[in-house]
């Protein structure tokens, strides 16, 4: 059974429409990467699918339950973890701090009221949990305003972690990492596929190919073509559509 599915989700802004029927899913284990030119419309699908937006048509499960019209917060505790493409890091707060808000925002007010020994250790614990699957364990008290590029996508998705989600929405974590910090961040793309449903957005090529293990194309809102890295590599309405040149 996928993790998360979506059914004909579609979003307008007023004339414009960013989603245009589009049906995906999400499975434990899988690395599916959403590519796709600039204005396609996939931080518009990652937001529908968080929450973040509410679609004009279409439906979302997260496992068996339809969650369509569930505001945010509620299908974050439920599981769905997300980063965003603009940093939503507090960079004059330490790198734990961060994650503890994050991990606290998953807490129930009436679960903390009923175990006050929780409301401490509970969120601590998820913290440096998260902190320990990224790598950022060591840096825990250095703040975050002094973290360079690729540590703080590291810390953004330690902040996704913190509330034990099983699907992750990653939009763009590697834009604007060199290639060293790029490939620490797609090594640990890679290692949390394997317990996560996991939907990357992302621009380079290179690393799509070399990390996901299903892709979706999206040209103005819609799916172009869907399939295994090397299904989208032959695709001749890929090659012509967005790999362009030379392809
Ligand atoms: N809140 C909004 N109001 C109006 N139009 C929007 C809104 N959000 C997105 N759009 C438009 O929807 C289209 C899809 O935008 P979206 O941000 O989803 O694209 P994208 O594929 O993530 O692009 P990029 O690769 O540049 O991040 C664009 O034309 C954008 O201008
Ligand atoms: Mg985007």
């Amino acid at each position: 059974m996928s993790a998360l599915a979506a059914e004909g989700l579609t979003r307008r802004f007023g004339g414009l429409t960013a989603v245009d029927d589009v049906s995906i899913t999400l499975a434990i284990g899988e690395l599916h990467a959403v590519i796709g030119p600039n204005g396609a419309g996939k931080s518009t699908l990652v937001n529908l699918l968080a929450g973040e937006l509410r679609p004009s048509a279409g439906r979302i499960w997260l496992g068996r339950e339809e969650v369509t019209a569930w505001p945010s917060w509620r299908r974050a505790l439920a599981g769905i973890g997300r980063s965003f493409q603009r940093s939503n890091v507090m960079r004059g707060m330490t790198v734990l701090e961060n994650v503890r808000l994050a991990a606290q925002a998953g807490e129930f007010p009436l679960r903390r009221w009923l175990r006050p020994a929780a409301r401490e250790h509970g969120p601590l614990r998820a913290a440096r949990g998260a902190l320990t699957r990224v790598g950022l364990r060591e840096a825990e008290e250095r703040v975050a305003g002094t973290l360079s590029h690729g540590e703080l996508r590291l810390l953004e998705i330690a902040m996704a972690l913190a509330m034990r989600p099983t699907v992750l929405l990653l939009d763009e974590p590697l834009a604007g990492l060199g290639p060293e910090e790029g490939e620490r961040v797609a090594a640990l793309l890679r290692q949390l596929a394997r317990d996560h449903a996991l939907l990357l957005i992302e621009h380079d090529m290179d690393v799509v190919f070399a990390v996901a293990d299903r892709l979706t194309v999206m040209v103005e809102g819609r799916v172009l073509e869907r399939g295994t890295p090397a299904e989208i590599r032959a695709s001749p309405a890929v090659r012509e559509a967005y790999l362009g040149q030379g392809a």
